[in-house]
């Protein structure tokens, strides 16, 4: 909370303004029924109606209420930026901490956690501060505007009036409670719902498949008819809202005009003189006192909802920042890059990389095979420091590579992964991501290379045409884009993480030697389930279980007759069948 209260800090100054605003609109409105007594005492019977005492009063009436209607305006509208002010800078700052945060928190939190965080959790704290202004803001300031009117006409019937306030407050808070309690189970629903909807959408190919859609609209039909039932218990539970609430004010009113009657027929001098006119702006008052009432309870459940997201905002707020405290700039070019019996596990009872051991120099182009599992991904992401290692180092010239700042070691990487990333965008823009100011000729000249151009020129806008994740590009044709994308970038060091196992062996091999051709001088790290694709590589690490239990050209590989070599007689094998 005391966090959130930073947030309003910068808006002290408008804060202060609305508050005035709303004050000032809700007297000058709650004054009206003042000078509407008035006027009805200067016309107690007939013929006896004083106009010239009425027109005046009429003119006040018309000031205020236009006074009100102004001020109230602004009021809404300051209420309004602030509002949306305030969200925004929370968005910012949760997505700022979104992209800085480690990728250990990002890989151990669901990822539509996170996404509802943002996008839901800020819209209900917005809903919650909005109608905190609104209603609550508002409310109080009528409340005490309108007792402080009601002991100006009479400090009895105040005083009555106060009396049955618990009575307001506690019918109001029975119902905001039964209401919020139905709506927040609807939400729930509604959520569940949602997401099995969407993931009904995602995998319909493997539910059509399996022939599962009936059990599918079995289960869709069951959730349905809880949300039918909680649905009408909500709607019904809202509609008892507007007939008890006006149960309670027909109270408060009778009571105001029996006992106001009995004491305009007392003449006692201790009690102050009630007229008519008096009584009946009293009655004004006393109509819309509980009002307010029914409004804030409604809002306390609101902003109950709301802390409960802001405290969920606020846990993405507090995320540490990736630790960073590298300070030492990598000396280029990369002559070598060094492991040195390093020792992982992502999970401490689970073992993964251990005594993993190599050195790279540069120019070289270095495939890390091996089963799956068996941690070629992991070194990846300990020589990206997404990961850092439990013992040993990774040294880059002889640098340690937790001395240098993660956006100086990471810029020297281009990295293909397996999972292919394309955006909702042009060709051009997912081509150009991570180089601003490509130009047309770059990107056109990348994608030749890695051969996209042929089929990006068949698709309607060419490399103008909106594409995305599900539209209809093939998985090798998005793996050709994010290679392209890489070219494009040109790293000192490249990557290529399973990164053509999607494209055709022909295309995949007109790579390699685009590869091969542009990427001279330089050092390749390539991870190949496909060992045709790594034959030409200076060194091959064999991996199992996370260390390297073999390592050579695919030559001596082969004559050593291991793991490798049994590896290439299935593949080989297999080739020969197809
Ligand atoms: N973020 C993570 N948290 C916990 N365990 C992980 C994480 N990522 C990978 N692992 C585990 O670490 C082991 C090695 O994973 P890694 O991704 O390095 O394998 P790999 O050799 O790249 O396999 P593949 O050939 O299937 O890509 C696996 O057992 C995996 O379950
Ligand atoms: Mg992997």
């Amino acid at each position: 909370m005391k966090n959130f209260l930073s947030y309003l800090k910068p808006h002290r100054f408008l804060l202060i303004i609305s508050f005035l605003f709303c004050f000032i609109s809700v007297a000058f409105s709650l004054i009206i029924p003042i000078f509407i007594g008035k006027a009805i005492d200067e016309m107690i019977g007939p013929n006896q109606v004083d106009f010239a005492n009425i027109y005046p009063i009429l003119l006040w009436i018309l000031i205020f209420l236009t006074l009100s209607a102004v001020f109230s305006y602004f009021y809404e509208w300051i209420a309004a930026k602030l509002t949306q002010s305030v969200v925004k800078k929370l968005r910012d700052d949760a997505f700022y901490h979104l992209e800085y945060s480690s990728v250990v928190f990002i890989d151990t939190h669901a990822h539509g956690d996170l996404v509802s965080r943002i996008v839901s959790d800020i819209e209900q704290i917005s809903n919650g501060l909005l109608e905190g202004f609104k209603q609550l803001y508002k409310g109080v300031i009528t409340i005490l505007i309108t007792l402080i009117f009601m002991f100006f006409v009479n400090y009895i019937l105040a005083f009555v009036v106060i009396l049955i306030t618990p009575l307001s407050l506690f019918v109001a808070s029975y119902i905001s409670k039964r209401n919020h309690r139905f709506f927040t189970k609807q939400a729930k629903i509604q959520g569940e719902i949602g997401a099995y909807v969407l993931e009904m959408i995602e995998n319909q190919k493997i539910v059509k498949g399996l022939t599962y859609e009936n059990q599918a609209i079995a289960q869709f039909k069951q959730q349905n008819q809880e949300l039918y039932q909680v649905g009408c218990d909500a709607q019904f539970s809202s509609s008892l809202t507007n007939p008890s609430t006006r149960f309670v004010n027909n109270l408060v009113y009778t009571a105001v005009g029996i006992i106001g009657m009995l004491l305009m027929l007392q003449n006692a001098s201790f009690i102050p003189l009630l007229t008519i006119g008096g009584l009946s702006s009293f009655l004004t008052y006393a109509n819309q006192y509980t009002k307010p009432f029914n409004e804030i309870s409604g809002v306390v459940t609101e902003l109950q909802t709301a802390l409960s997201s802001l405290k969920r905002v606020q846990e993405l707020l507090h995320v540490q920042k990736e630790v960073d405290d590298g300070n030492q700039m990598i000396h280029h070019p990369i002559e070598t890059i060094h492991f040195d019996h390093i020792y992982f596990s992502y999970d401490p009872n689970r073992p993964l990389i251990h005594d993993f051991h190599f050195t790279v120099k540069k120019g070289q182009k270095i495939a890390i095979v091996g089963p799956t599992g068996c941690g070629k991904t992991t070194m990846i992401n300990l020589l990206m420091r997404f990961y850092d290692v439990n013992h040993g180092g990774i040294f880059i010239n002889n640098q340690n590579i937790i001395q240098i700042p993660k956006a100086d070691l990471r810029k020297s990487f281009g990295m293909v992964l397996q999972d292919t990333w394309i955006f909702h965008g042009t060709v051009f823009e997912n081509v150009a991501y991570g180089k601003t100011n490509a130009t047309k000729e770059e990107v056109i000249e990348a994608c030749k290379k890695v051969h996209a151009h042929s089929f990006i020129s068949r698709l309607p806008k060419g490399y103008d045409t909106i594409i995305s994740a599900t539209s209809g590009l093939s998985t090798g044709e998005k793996q050709l884009l994010t290679i392209a994308r890489m070219m494009l970038r040109q790293p000192e060091i490249i990557i290529l993480d399973e990164a053509t196992s999607n494209i055709d062996t022909r295309t995949e091999k007109k790579i390699n030697d685009a590869f091969d051709q542009m990427m001279q001088g330089k050092t390749i790290f390539v991870i190949a389930h496909r060992l045709s694709t790594i034959q030409s590589a200076d060194q091959i690490l064999v991996m199992k279980d996370g260390n390297i239990i073999e390592k050579g050209t695919h030559q001596q590989l082969l004559k050593q007759n291991g793991f490798y070599k049994k590896l290439y007689l299935s593949q080989f094998e297999h080739q020969e069948l197809i």
